[in-house]
């Protein structure tokens, strides 16, 4: 199984059980690219289940374990293939969604 097709069939299956979507419809990129956290990290970054919630967290500490696990710094099962998808600057877009 390809990571893309994990990623897309976790996306899936959390899309089927999560009726609320963000209310904002402003569909920026930075929105976008945070909508893909959110099958595994809970809508708006609140995780429900065994994935870490990221919502909260200092922007600092996304961005930094975002480019750890991107430079495999930091060993995780997924996000090591996630990270790598991202640039720094939409890292750091993304850590400002989700930090604080
Ligand atoms: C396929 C499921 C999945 C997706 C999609 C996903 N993550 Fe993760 N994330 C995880 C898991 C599992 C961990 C725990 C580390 C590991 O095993 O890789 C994690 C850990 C993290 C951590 C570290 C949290 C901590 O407390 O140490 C951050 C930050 C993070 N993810 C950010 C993101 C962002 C931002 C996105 C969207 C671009 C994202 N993740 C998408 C599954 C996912």
């Amino acid at each position: 199984m390809t990571t893309r097709s994990f990623v897309i069939g976790c996306a899936t299956a959390f899309t089927f059980a999560a009726v609320a979507t963000p209310s904002k419809a402003d569909m920026a990129s930075g929105d976008v690219m945070a909508n893909t956290c959110y099958s595994c990290h809970g809508t708006n970054g609140v995780s429900a289940g065994a994935m870490p919630t990221i919502s909260g967290k200092s922007q600092k500490f996304i961005a930094k374990n975002m480019k750890d696990f991107r430079s495999d710094k930091r060993k995780g099962t997924v996000m090591n293939r996630i990270a790598k998808g991202f640039t720094e600057a939409e890292i750091d877009a993304l850590s400002k969604i989700f930090g604080k």
